[in-house]
């Protein structure tokens, strides 16, 4: 069972907003656990791709979800014992995972999933919603966040580096459209938590972002 007393780093923010790599960062620096929650809702979209089940019905999604035959080992991500890391990161399941995410019942199939990632000695997750709704009571809460175009040209470097032949418009205008609905969607919205500390990453590196968020994260302990 998930302990309330095992410290939670909860980093939420938009697309593209390096949260997964500085929080994988923080989460080795400190031998904590890591939950990519974004990667269970694009398993989920691809899961449901996979079935045949459309990503607007609601009740088939929640369903599906319930048995759901996941494993995440050695930075791979297992879906019925097969590797899926690559095939839940194009551009069709990063819209699926962000149309999948609107559905209430979907998200609460979703939420005990999640908690069952807090374990000793301590836990970094991102994603839109951790400090809001998976871990309210997480001792660090972080809203990260760039402006749209540094993230769309992050994105646009990254595509390069691995070969993919990528539209630097096409992106800002796909993230833009991902924000809109993880902002505006009427269940667990993307939002800074009132009581998280806003860490705007466009003009910093990665190890200074890094580097903050440990800072944060000590000062939040000990105070
Ligand atoms: O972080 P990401 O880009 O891998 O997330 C993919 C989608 O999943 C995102 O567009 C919205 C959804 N998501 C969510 O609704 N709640 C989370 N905690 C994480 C992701």
């Amino acid at each position: 069972m998930p302990q309330p007393s095992i410290p939670v780093i909860a980093i939420d923010g938009p697309s593209a907003s390096g949260k997964g790599t500085i929080a994988q960062l923080v989460a080795s620096e400190l031998g904590y656990h890591y939950l990519d929650s974004g990667a269970i809702y694009r398993i989920a979209a691809l899961a449901a791709k996979n079935q045949g089940i459309s990503w607007q019905d609601e009740a088939a999604l929640a369903n599906m979800a319930k048995k759901l035959n996941i494993r995440f080992e050695q930075n791979q991500i297992y879906l019925d014992g097969k590797i899926i890391t690559e095939a839940v990161r194009t551009e069709e399941i990063s819209r699926g995972a962000s149309e999948v995410a609107v559905h209430p019942q979907l998200r609460a199939v979703l939420l005990g999933l999640q908690k069952g990632f807090r374990k000793a000695p301590g836990l970094v997750a991102d994603g839109r919603d951790m400090a809001t709704v998976v871990f309210p009571d997480a001792q660090t809460k972080i809203y990260l966040t760039a402006s749209a175009e540094v993230r769309a040209e992050r994105r646009y470097k990254q595509l390069k580096e691995k070969g993919i032949h990528a539209n630097l418009a096409d992106i800002l205008q796909d993230l833009q459209t991902r924000d809109t609905r993880d902002q505006q969607r009427s269940v667990a919205p993307l939002q800074k938590s009132e009581n998280a500390k806003l860490l705007e990453t466009s003009m910093l590196s990665i190890e200074q972002a890094v580097q903050a968020v440990l800072d944060y994260s000590e000062q939040s302990t000990s105070s």
